[in-house]
Parts: C-alpha cells; structure tokens; sequence
C-alpha cells in the first residue's frame, strides 16, 4: 500500500463519518488590530481538494498557516482526525498529533541548498519521528516515486529546476505522512507548463491516493479541472463555498464574479 493510501486508511479508522478530516471554527486573528481571520469555519473532507482564492490581503495564507501552527489565532478551535488540536486558540495537549498530519508547501523553494533530496527529505522523519536511517530511506524513495523524482535522490536541490524543487518539496511533505497537504501558491514562481506538471502531481495524489489538498492559486484551470470545491476569502471571512462550476458558470456573488473575470484575463 502506498504511503497516502496507509495514511487514509488510518484516517478512516480514527475519523468518524460525521467529523471532518479538518474542522477549524471560529479563527480569530488579527495583526496591528486589523482583523485578518475574522471567525473563520472552514473544513476540509478525506480526499477533498479544495481550491482558495481572493484578493491579496483577504487571509489566505494566515488560514493555511494557523492550521498548521505557524500562526496561533487568538480564538478558535481546529480539530484534526477527530481530535481537537486547538480549543478556544490555545493549543491542546493532543497538538502534536494534529501537526504531525498537517503537511504545508510554499511558494518559495524551502530546501536546505547544503544538502543533497534525500537528506532534505530524512532531516525530519529521523529528528522528529525517530526513525532509522534505513526506514527514513525507505520513506523518501517512495515519497520521491509519488511525484515523479526518484531518479533525483542523490542530486543537490541547487541542480534542481524550480518545478523540480516543487515536486521534492511535495514529497518532503509527504514523508510525515499527512491526512491534508496545505499549498500556498506553490506554482505562482514556475512558468505555466511547469506549473501544470507540479499541479499534476497533486490532482494525481487526490486521485489514486485519496490525499485531502488545500490549495491556494490563481490557477483557474486547475480550480475547474480538478478542485471539488472553490472556497472565496474576502475580508478575512469566506464569502462563498461551492462548487467550481456554479462559481465559474453560475455565480450570483458580485465579488466572486469580479474577482474570476480578472484572473481569467490575466
Ligand atoms: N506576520 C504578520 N505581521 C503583520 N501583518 C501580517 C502578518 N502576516 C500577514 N499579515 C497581514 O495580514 C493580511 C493577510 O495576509 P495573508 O498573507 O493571509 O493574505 P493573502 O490572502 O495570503 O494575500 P496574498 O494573496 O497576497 O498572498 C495582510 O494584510 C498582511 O499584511
Ligand atoms: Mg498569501
């Protein structure tokens, strides 16, 4: 069985039908008294992909970051797998369990350059999960066959190309075996087609692995191709959630409607 595949069946064992893979409610934060997530409900369903979108500035990559844990909320509470990892924005004592399945990527290559992909890969697995050097090894070639790179083990990230580095970062991800992996327009620095191959990856891991996505993008393409669902920030809230067709085809909310129409141009 192939890493996501195992994660999922665990997700099946430890969630319940009526508990979200993720279910944050009520974020609350704010910088310099300006409300930034302004009592955010957001879940996220096993296998879900789900595509973010809105103006620079409405929150979308504070969303992501407090459900990972690099931003603390002042309130609000995150479950994950069925366990509450953050209750009235204070950490609980199950937070560990809860960052260990959350995987995030972003937009900027975050590789150690010193080191070769497979110590990118196995620098956390052994430090945090304890594992051996052989299962950490074991661990990064099939996280690399997942995306496509396992030829590339033994090179420097620096020989990389960005869609490369991408598609390594995934896979770095991936060896701490999340329920939900959280993008933060990781292809907005990579040339279209580069871009589609890294989104690829990701359609083809919800796919064939059932792994939950949380994407942040402008890519529209993608969003109708391959999203479940389309979430619009605005203002530090999410204004619409619904289905990619009825946000691209059929969409009654001005903003929204705006918003689509310029990124299409673009
Ligand atoms: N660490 C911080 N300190 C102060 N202000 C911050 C911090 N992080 C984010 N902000 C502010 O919070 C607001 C929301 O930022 P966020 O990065 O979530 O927006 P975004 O929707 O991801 O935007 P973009 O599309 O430009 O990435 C912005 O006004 C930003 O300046
Ligand atoms: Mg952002």
């Amino acid at each position: 069985m192939s890493q996501a595949a195992e994660l999922n069946s665990h997700a099946d064992v430890v969630g319940n039908n009526d508990v979200p893979l993720v279910r944050a409610t009520n974020l609350c934060k704010s910088f310099h008294d300006r409300k930034v997530l302004d009592g955010v409900d957001f879940d996220v369903a096993a296998g879900q992909v789900s595509v973010i979108i809105g103006k620079s500035g409405s929150g979308k990559s504070t969303l992501l970051r407090a459900i990972a844990g690099l931003e603390e909320p002042e309130d609000g509470d995150v479950t994950i797998d069925g366990k509450l990892v953050r209750s009235g924005g204070e950490r609980t004592a199950d937070w560990n369990h809860g960052a260990a399945r959350v995987g995030m990527v972003f937009q900027s290559y975050t590789l150690w350059p010193h080191m070769n992909v497979l110590d990118n890969l196995t620098l956390a697995p052994r430090k945090i999960l304890g594992l051996s050097a052989s299962e950490a090894e074991a661990r990064a070639e099939k996280a690399l066959a997942e995306v496509g790179m396992a030829h590339h083990i033994r090179s420097r990230s620096t020989q990389l190309s960005g869609g490369e580095r991408q598609r390594v970062a995934i896979a770095r991800a991936l060896m701490m075996r999340p329920a939900v992996l959280l993008c933060d327009e990781i292809t907005s620095a990579l040339d279209p087609p580069v871009a589609a191959e890294v989104l690829g990856v990701l359609a083809r891991l919800k796919e064939e692995e059932g792994l939950a996505v949380c994407l942040v993008t402008h890519d529209m393409a993608f969003a109708s191709k391959a999203a479940d669902r389309l979430v619009f920030f605005l203002n530090g809230r999410i204004a619409v959630d619904t289905s990619p067709d009825q946000a691209f085809n059929h969409c009654d909310n001005p903003e929204l409607k705006a918003f689509v129409d310029a990124v299409r141009i673009d």
